[in-house]
């Protein structure tokens, strides 16, 4: 049996809690326990869990601490899904204990924080695994974009352009104000939502070599003081420039958009994967349907990525979207605000 706890019992907490619930009896995983700081959420959360399964009382147990449940149970694996400035220190508070890790993106709400965990992973590479949570690398489109890239059918890709333009309400920050505040998110739009989009583009594209960018508070000024507008201008390692726009002022979420114009075809990544190719056909990929309660413009695949960290928990190199990997999102994210920063 492989032992499991959550700890963060907000939001996403619930997409976690329903794939160890999926995942147990294939994977021979045991959901033991929820953690919050606050310790009746934790509670609410485990007695919930209880209820959604038999009508028996939940047997997964609630802390109100991590070193508590470090005391009390054996833990073989921690989802940390609690705010981005309270990711690495839990982490590291996980892998001391010799306890695999799977952690919520982005890596940390500052630069600093992310290098404090790559800097023990260096001086600790046989201790346990960590995982970051960029599960829109298992999409459907993102893998069958991967693959068209590596076989080189697309031809040389003359630029990219993508968009994240979602909706949000003064609720969504006002009922949990960390996602609004600079000290606690370490940044609004980018490193809340967009976040996953810049991975894709670096996964897709390569590493950014120069970013310039803006970022603005065009319609929640009174209420968060992160940005929740942004554009960018990215040029990456294969020197291909990728055009970014993302906002979450729009009335309704439209789907994230990537878009390579390359020599053999259009391609656009957006709710699926079509490949206009040059010589006149047109591939299409579709993607997987959401069928979690988790919101769908999340992305559907937190699933697979959880399962594909468990079944590799025992192999010898690490996890494939690892702290290094989620570094790079991170350092985008930044160099936009520090760009805008400059420009004003
Ligand atoms: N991968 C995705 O698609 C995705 C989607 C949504 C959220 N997220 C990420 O998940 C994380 C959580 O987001 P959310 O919207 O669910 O947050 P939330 O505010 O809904 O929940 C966070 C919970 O963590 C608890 N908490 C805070 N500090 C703690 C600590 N030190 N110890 C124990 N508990 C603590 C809070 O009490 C709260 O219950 C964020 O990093 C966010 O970026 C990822």
């Amino acid at each position: 049996m492989t032992n499991a706890a959550i700890v963060g019992c907000g939001d996403v907490a619930t997409v976690h809690a329903e794939a160890l619930e999926a995942l147990a009896s294939d994977l021979g995983i045991k959901f033991v326990a929820v953690v919050d700081k606050d310790l009746e959420t934790a509670e609410k959360f485990a007695t919930g869990l209880g209820a959604a399964g038999d009508s028996s009382e939940s047997s997964i147990k609630a802390y109100g601490s991590l070193p508590t449940l470090f005391a009390k149970e054996k833990i073989d694996v921690l989802h940390i899904t609690t705010p981005h400035d309270q990711h690495i220190g839990l982490a590291l508070e996980a892998l001391h204990h010799g306890v695999n890790v799977i952690l919520e993106k982005p890596l940390a709400n500052e630069l600093d924080q992310a290098q404090r965990l790559i800097d023990y992973l260096d001086e600790n590479p046989d201790g346990p695994k960590i995982a970051v949570c960029y599960q829109n690398r298992y999409n459907v489109s993102s893998q069958e974009l991967r693959r068209l890239l590596d076989s080189g059918e697309l031809g040389a890709i003359n630029g990219a352009y993508s968009s994240v333009v979602w909706t949000r309400t003064p609720g969504y920050y006002t009922q949990k104000p960390w996602r609004g505040q600079q000290a606690h998110s370490g940044g609004g739009l980018l490193m809340n939502q967009a976040i996953h989009t810049l991975d894709l583009l670096q996964w897709f594209l390569g590493e950014a070599t120069e970013v310039k960018g803006t970022v603005s508070t065009d319609k929640y000024a009174d209420v968060i003081d992160v940005e929740d507008t942004a554009h960018a201008y990215i040029r990456h390692e294969s020197g291909v420039h990728t055009s970014f726009y993302g906002t979450l002022t729009n009335s309704r979420h439209r789907h994230v958009e990537i878009e390579l114009d390359c020599e053999n075809a259009l391609v656009e990544l957006r709710d699926g994967l079509v490949v206009n190719w040059t010589d006149g056909r047109v591939e299409r990929f579709e993607e997987r349907n959401q069928e979690s309660e988790g919101r769908s413009y999340w992305g559907v695949s937190h699933e697979l990525l959880i399962r594909d960290f468990y079944e590799k928990l025992g192999d010898q190199e690490p996890f494939w979207i690892g702290p290094r990997e989620a570094m790079s999102s991170l350092d985008i994210a930044k160099s936009i605000y520090s760009s805008s920063a400059e420009t004003r």
